[in-house]
């Protein structure tokens, strides 16, 4: 059964993992190492790419170290090397890619660029044995993009953000109303409790033809309210409730509506947003009306992780797909 290392490296967080599976079974995630930069960036309410990647090339070497000591497994045994390709900051790419590149080059096996969006993508089937035909709606801190996915590989893009990403929307509100970095969480955490009706923000593009996003609006929305209050803390469950549920709203009326117009029926979400509860639930709600199945990520494999890379690249090692080592990373990598 393959043995696949594979490396994530892309924005803030280092992460390596090591999976094995075999076509028609469940992948078995053997380890799966995350060394978390949140607490250096946090200062500064954002990634500073420069940190991000000095921080990278020190945890690395321990952390796949740590990985194979975790998995039980002894770095010769490895048959491929996979590394995120794009998109992500460049000189954290770097990092991971030419590690997972030495390390395969070092050993004579091969080496697989794998694209960041296509991990989360698949993320939510790392336990299946397959990956049916489905809509997939990855909502992250960098992405928010509808699919019609038929097979691993096949991508039709549906829509994507025309500004904002959905976590993006989460963590600028969350730095203007003074909650830290990153913002989701401490949203997500503020809202519980809180009025969700009692701010009417605005739900951006949800009527319009089209699958595009947009949460710019929102966010000035949420902004010109700010100053009408004398006390913010007091007001802070229900701002957050009322701008979680107008994201989910747009995300969950687009994404059934996508469902219907392209007759699937399996919606998958995967990224960081998808760890959010207040959505889980609004779109279980949804799927179970409409008799939808809804794959969800297991918790830890929303937010960024390797071994969502990891199952990516063991579907491509399956097929003998693999990449040459001159290869290059790519900040802006698209999905299809
Ligand atoms: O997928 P991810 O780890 O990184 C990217 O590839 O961007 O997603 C991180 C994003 C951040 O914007 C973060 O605020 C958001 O996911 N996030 C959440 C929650 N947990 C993380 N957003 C809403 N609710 C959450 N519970
Ligand atoms: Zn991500």
């Amino acid at each position: 059964m393959p043995l696949l290392l594979a490396i994530e490296s892309s924005c803030d967080e280092t992460a390596v993992a090591i999976l094995h599976g075999e076509r028609g079974e469940k992948a078995v995630i053997l380890a799966s190492e995350i060394s978390s930069q949140i607490p250096l960036h946090q200062p500064y309410g954002g990634v500073v790419p420069e940190l991000a990647s000095r921080n990278h090339s020190l945890i690395l070497r321990p952390l796949v170290e740590t990985t194979l000591e975790m998995a039980g497994i002894c770095i010769d045994q490895i048959d491929a090397f996979a590394a995120t390709a794009g998109p992500g900051l460049a000189s954290s790419l770097l990092i991971g890619n030419t590690a997972a590149k030495a390390m395969a080059c070092a050993l004579g096996k091969p080496y697989l660029a794998i694209n960041h969006l296509e991990g989360h993508l698949l993320s939510p089937f790392v336990s299946s044995t397959h990956v049916p035909p489905h809509i997939a709606l990855i909502i992250s801190g960098g992405h928010t993009l509808l699919l019609r996915v038929e097979a691993p590989g096949r991508y039709e893009k549906l829509g994507s953000t025309l500004d904002d990403a959905a976590g993006e929307a989460f963590d600028k509100v969350a730095k203007m109303v003074g909650l830290p970095y990153p913002g989701g969480p401490n949203i997500e955490r503020t809202a519980v409790g809180g009025n969700a009706q009692r701010f009417a923000f605005p739900r951006g593009l949800l009527h319009e033809p089209h699958f595009d996003f947009s949460f710019s609006g929102l966010k000035t929305s949420v902004l010109y309210t700010l100053p009408k209050f004398q006390n913010l803390d007091a007001e802070l469950p229900d701002l957050c409730a009322s701008f979680q549920q107008a994201v989910i709203d747009v995300l969950v009326q687009k994404s059934m509506r996508a469902v219907r117009e392209t007759d699937m029926k399996q919606l998958a979400l995967s990224g960081g947003v998808s760890l959010n509860r207040a959505l889980r639930a609004a779109f279980q709600n949804a799927c179970d009306k409409d008799g939808i199945e809804l794959s969800l990520s297991d918790p830890a494999l929303c937010t960024d992780n390797a071994a969502m890379i990891a199952f990516a690249g063991l579907l491509r090692h399956l097929d003998g797909r693999h990449d040459p080592f001159d290869t290059p990373i790519h900040p802006n990598l698209p999905l299809v």
